[in-house]
């Protein structure tokens, strides 16, 4: 099969526009134009990437991006083809972030984020064909029937999703729809915990949490964090309720051991105690098989389980869930109807039908195939670039890595002066309250693509020298 000439395709080094949209705007123009036809085959990505002195995976993502937006199919084995753009329903400028003002669309997010999807690898057409569908057939159901803990459907979708993925098997009645694990966490700590007792909660560990806590007049009781995950409450004061990461701990990464786990589960059965289950991320594990939820192995009499779709999805759309025991439900029933459901009502249909169609695991596997290429590519340059300043530790998870700073470097103030330079690093020592130790950046990696990161990790080396000549000096005077 011939494939396109190469069309002179230029990129503009100099722009504020990533790389990949670049290559995607030159060929949805050309594709408008009839510069190709329907059916032409693309340039294989090793061959257009070696062409335009770019990334192959800048390439992937370029031509992946068009798939999702009905620009492109691809076919095992034999490229990526344009497809009819007459059959296109929707304007594709009001469909993508073509629609966005160039200096919107180029600093959504400062680099390093952490927990940030690629909002650019959305998939917006099919998103909004499903909602469309919706519109046509029953638009109440964008409006209506969420009952006290969500739409039925969206919650059978769940149901699915998380004995499919997470291993849990649960009765679409034990699911509650909610606005992001945040909010999750949050109705649980209210309806399980009255101001006054000890709430038990990793350390270091999600910040937000832990202010809720406090917030509600709770007592945080810190866990700390060894190579084996969060270690169990100390025995002279244990709480009933303990909000665990044991997928992915948050901040520091690690999955907790098998050991630790049934420690748990023994514990919270000895102590008549729950267990949160804060799984905030776990989709997103890039070698070896997923690691099974603790409330699996559980079957849910100890654990509540908590999801969020905020970091598959969108931040933006809110959602997440909680998966309660059966023992539980009548009290969490009574506890929602009383505070009303936080969590919007218009996704949660086409959610459930994103879900049930495939659509929602085609861009789980593509988003996770490129975030595992952006993962892959900041650890190997901290590894090979960044030695004289610190340590990554591989955990092969999650949207964001630690960097573990050696002592002459100090993670507040860097934080502050690479803040002032355009990037958005968090520090570790933000995270911790008692624990040791903790020294470090955290560095989102999912929301960049490589040509984005590249200055940027220029810019995160001068800050990281003048930190170490700032701390040295000020040791001295
Ligand atoms: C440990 C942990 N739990 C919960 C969340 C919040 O998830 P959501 O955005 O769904 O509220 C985050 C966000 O980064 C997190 O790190």
């Amino acid at each position: 099969m011939k494939q396109m000439p190469w069309l002179a395709f230029t990129i503009d080094r100099g722009s504020r526009i990533p790389v990949f949209e670049q290559i995607c705007d030159g060929i949805r123009m050309r594709a408008v134009k009839g510069d190709l036809a329907a059916g032409s085959l693309l340039p294989p990505t090793r061959v257009f990437a070696t062409e335009l002195g770019v990334s192959r995976s800048t390439v992937v993502t370029a031509y992946e991006q068009l798939v999702a937006e009905g620009y492109l199919q691809s076919q095992p084995g034999s490229g990526y083809r344009l497809c009819p753009v007459g059959e296109v329903e929707l304007p594709s400028e009001a469909m993508t972030l073509q629609s966005v003002a160039p200096e919107e669309k180029s600093r959504q997010v400062a680099c390093f984020e952490a927990g940030q999807p690629d909002m650019r690898l959305f998939p917006y057409r099919q998103w909004a064909k499903t909602i469309a569908r919706i519109c046509r057939r029953n638009p109440q159901q964008l409006l209506e029937g969420g009952r006290v803990f969500g739409n039925f459907e969206l919650r059978q979708a769940i149901a699915a999703h998380v004995s499919e993925w997470r291993g849990i098997e649960a009765d679409p009645n034990q699911i509650i729809v909610t606005a992001g694990a945040t909010d999750a966490l949050e109705i649980c700590l209210r309806f399980l915990a009255k101001p006054g007792e000890g709430i038990g909660v990793e350390d270091p560990g999600y910040l937000p949490l832990l202010r809720f806590v406090r917030a509600q007049g709770l007592k945080p009781i810190y866990l700390r964090v060894d190579e084996q995950g969060a270690t169990l409450p100390v025995k002279d004061k244990p709480p009933k309720l303990v909000a665990l990461t044991p997928s992915h701990q948050f901040p520091l990464g690690g999955a907790m051991s098998p050991e630790r786990r049934q420690e748990f589960l023994r514990w919270a059965l000895q102590e008549n105690a729950w267990i949160l289950e804060d799984d905030y991320d776990s989709e997103f594990r890039y070698a070896g098989r997923p690691i099974p939820a603790l409330a699996g192995f559980d079957r849910l009499n100890r654990t509540i389980y908590i999801g969020s779709l905020s970091k598959i999805f969108s931040n933006a759309l809110r959602l997440g869930y909680a998966i309660v025991p059966q023992e539980l439900l009548e009290g969490f029933q009574g506890s929602m109807r009383a505070s009303g459901l936080k969590a919007s009502i218009m996704p949660q249909q086409p959610l459930a039908e994103f879900i049930t169609s495939g659509e929602f695991y085609r861009h789980l596997r593509r988003v996770r195939r490129i975030y595992g290429e952006r993962r892959k590519y900041l650890l190997s340059r901290l590894a090979e670039d960044f030695a004289d300043f610190g340590v990554v530790r591989d955990t092969q998870a999650g949207m964001q890595l630690v960097f573990h700073l050696k002592e002459a470097f100090d993670d507040r103030s860097l934080t502050r002066l690479a803040t002032d330079r355009g990037l958005r690093l968090q520090a570790l020592s933000e995270h911790a309250e008692e624990a040791p130790g903790c020294n470090g950046l955290i560095l989102g990696f999912c929301a960049f693509s490589e040509e984005e990161m590249e200055p940027a990790l220029a810019v995160l080396k001068s800050c990281l020298e003048e930190n170490r000549d700032q701390v040295t000096n000020s040791a001295r005077s």
